[in-house]
């Protein structure tokens, strides 16, 4: 297959596109570079071992996604593209909608009209909300996300969910993350946060070299066995083998299929710091501080209905994870910059 891989010059995008092309697939990357690197693209084609083209260019832009569907004979797209900053979208909402869904159903337009109807998007366990009992199951009903940026996520589902009913031509997959992390495993791919990250692996990293003084864990009173929030975190390189499922399964599936990508258990940010101790060898400062607005106690995924219908399941555990993280931070401590 010749796949348009959208926001491809990003962290889980980047990771994709080798996966996609170990996996013999013809890869096509379109990207604004909002925050992503031409460096990581050129890298995954190395480590997959394919030419890759970048197209510099944005989801919004029709005339540029007409261009790229004629001079490309895709099959199918892998839509990573967007901006995922939970804070940014509280101050920022309407270009978090604008570049989100706007950019989502320009990219959709342009794809009815070339008759590229195979798209797998990137969506959050963010559309749960936090009404649930855990495990989250992709059968309960999607409930009321915190923040703007969560929101786009749900805007998007069901914009795809309307699409797929009124023509049966599309084969969607919507994939909702839990937390991914960890790199690729040759530290050449991975996470480059711009500026202070916001999330708490890369954060742990970056204190772990020096390059921030302290963790700070947002909250120690929550309802969880050490008071701190519990997160189901999954290997990047484990995502994206999902992607590629998703992508196979999609060949025999009509309609919007909305698919768990999670390991099914949690850990606590105490637990996650003491895991990535082990993986440096060294000490990682923390302090507490109060809980961040919108953030749930725990999260973690029922994973079955992936595994049962895509035959996908994660195979890396919290030690590679952290391994992983920290080859890649060691080795490019300034990310791709
Ligand atoms: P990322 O920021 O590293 O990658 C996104 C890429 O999209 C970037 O390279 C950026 O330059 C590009 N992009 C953004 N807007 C664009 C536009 N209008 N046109 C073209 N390119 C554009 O983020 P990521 O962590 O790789 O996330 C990929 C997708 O997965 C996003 O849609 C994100 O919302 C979703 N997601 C991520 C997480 C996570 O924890 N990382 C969790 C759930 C969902
Ligand atoms: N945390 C800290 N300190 C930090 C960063 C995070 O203690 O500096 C804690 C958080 O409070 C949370 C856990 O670490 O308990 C994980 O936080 P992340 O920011 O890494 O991940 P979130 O679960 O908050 O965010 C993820 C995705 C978002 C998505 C959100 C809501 O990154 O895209 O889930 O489901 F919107």
């Amino acid at each position: 297959m010749k796949v348009l891989v959208t926001g491809g010059a990003g962290y889980i995008g980047s990771h994709a596109v080798v996966v996609l092309l170990e996996a013999g697939h013809q890869v096509v990357v379109l990207d604004n570079l909002a925050n992503g690197s031409a460096e990581a693209v050129a890298r995954a084609a190395e480590l997959g071992g394919g030419a890759v083209p970048l197209i510099e260019g944005d989801i919004r832009d029709r005339p540029l996604l007409d261009r790229v569907f004629s001079e490309h004979t895709c099959d199918a797209v892998m839509h990573f593209a967007g901006l995922k900053a939970v804070g940014e979208s509280v101050e920022q909402p309407l270009r978090y909608f604008e570049n989100n869904v706007a950019g989502t159903l320009t990219l959709c337009q342009a794809m009815a009209q070339t008759g590229v109807t195979r798209l797998v998007f990137s969506s959050s366990a963010t559309v749960y909300g936090d009404e649930h009992p855990l495990p989250w199951h992709e059968g309960l009903p999607t409930g009321t996300p915190s923040n703007p940026y969560g929101r786009s996520k749900l805007m998007v589902e069901q914009v795809l969910a309307d699409l797929a009913a009124a023509d049966e031509r599309w084969q969607i997959g919507i994939l909702r993350y839990f937390n991914p992390v960890g790199a690729h495993e040759s530290g050449r791919l991975g996470e480059s946060p711009r500026g202070i990250p916001n999330n708490l692996v890369p954060y742990i990293a970056q204190v772990a070299t020096g390059r921030r003084e302290s963790l700070a864990v947002y909250g120690n009173d929550y309802p969880t066995p050490d008071g701190t929030g519990v997160r189901d975190y999954l290997h990047v390189m484990d995502l994206v083998e999902g992607h590629l499922a998703a992508l196979q399964a999609l060949g025999r599936r009509q309609g919007v299929n909305v698919w768990n990508l999670g390991t099914g258990r949690g850990y606590s940010v105490l637990e996650m710091v003491r895991a990535f101790e082990q993986a440096c060898g060294s000490k990682v400062a923390y302090h507490f501080a109060p809980r961040r607005e919108g953030d749930v106690a725990s999260c973690w995924a029922d994973p079955s209905k992936a595994r049962e219908e895509l035959g996908w399941q994660t195979r890396r555990h919290l030690a590679a994870m952290m391994a992983d993280t920290w080859r890649w931070q060691q080795a490019n401590p300034e990310g791709y910059t």
